[in-house]
């Protein structure tokens, strides 16, 4: 890879900041000075720093946000502030994207990242990955909509969904639920409430498959996924690609 696209990749500047940096002498390709942009590194095998410092090359990111309430789960958006507009820049650098959609009023498990792939897998219905909600409702939940959800809904639009494991932590005029679903039709969780007359009036995700939020991250924190978590993100979808 040449060393100005290395360096443009990794947040240091555009190609042509990137060409005065190393004209300035700021570059060291194991420890001699490199000028020339052309140059090619391995970024597995050469130590490139910039001003003394070594530039840790990677391609992929890997972000899990406690997404709060009003962020929208896409790039960019005309009028909303998104999930990647908090991102710290060298984060950004990057090019991450959520991977799905949360409701702008959905909290919780968000994961962002720049590896298409993976988010490919993680959204695809047929990896069945569990995504699972905790919800407030207004409405008494009852076994009986525990057991219509394990065998599916019929949303408004006649869809029926696969079936939903949802367990009542709360049964009142206002309930609290987990479900869990390995399907993502748009506002799925609060139509499949209101395919049983009740209405979701919080909503925060807070597993994908069994990896959980991060407890310690307050609204609108973020954090590296471990390389264990990843290993784990990789597994549940490699299945039978
Ligand atoms: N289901 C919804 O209704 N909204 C979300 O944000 C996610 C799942």
């Amino acid at each position: 890879m040449r060393i100005d696209k290395l360096l443009a990749n990794m947040g240091y500047g555009t190609r042509k900041e990137v060409k005065t940096l190393l004209k300035g002498g700021n570059v060291r390709i194991n420890g001699n000075p490199e000028k020339s942009p052309k140059t090619h590194v391995n970024p597995d095998e050469d130590l490139v720093t910039v001003m003394g410092e070594e530039v840790e090359y990677r391609e992929y990111i890997y972000l899990m946000m406690n997404k709060p309430g009003d962020l929208i789960s896409a790039t960019e958006d005309a009028h909303d502030p998104t999930v990647i507009d908090i991102l710290q820049p060298e984060d950004q650098v990057f090019d991450p994207f959520p991977v799905g959609r949360l409701d702008k009023d959905t909290e919780g498990l968000l994961l962002i990242t720049n590896d298409g792939q993976l988010n490919h897998r993680l959204t695809s219905p047929k990896k069945d990955v569990g995504k699972t909600y905790f919800a407030v409702i207004d409405g008494k939940v009852t076994e009986e909509d525990v057991r219509k959800f394990s065998e599916g809904v019929t949303l408004d639009d006649g869809y029926q969904t696969k079936p939903g494991k949802l367990v009542i932590l709360e049964s009142d005029d206002v309930s609290e639920i987990e479900l869990t679903i390995t399907e993502g039709k748009f506002h799925q969780v609060k139509r499949m409430f209101e395919a049983v007359d009740k209405k979701v009036t919080y909503l925060k995700r807070v597993m994908i498959g069994e990896l959980g939020l991060d407890e310690d991250l307050d609204l609108g924190e973020y954090r590296e996924l471990t390389d264990e978590e990843i290993d784990y993100l990789m597994g549940i979808t490699n299945l039978e690609q």
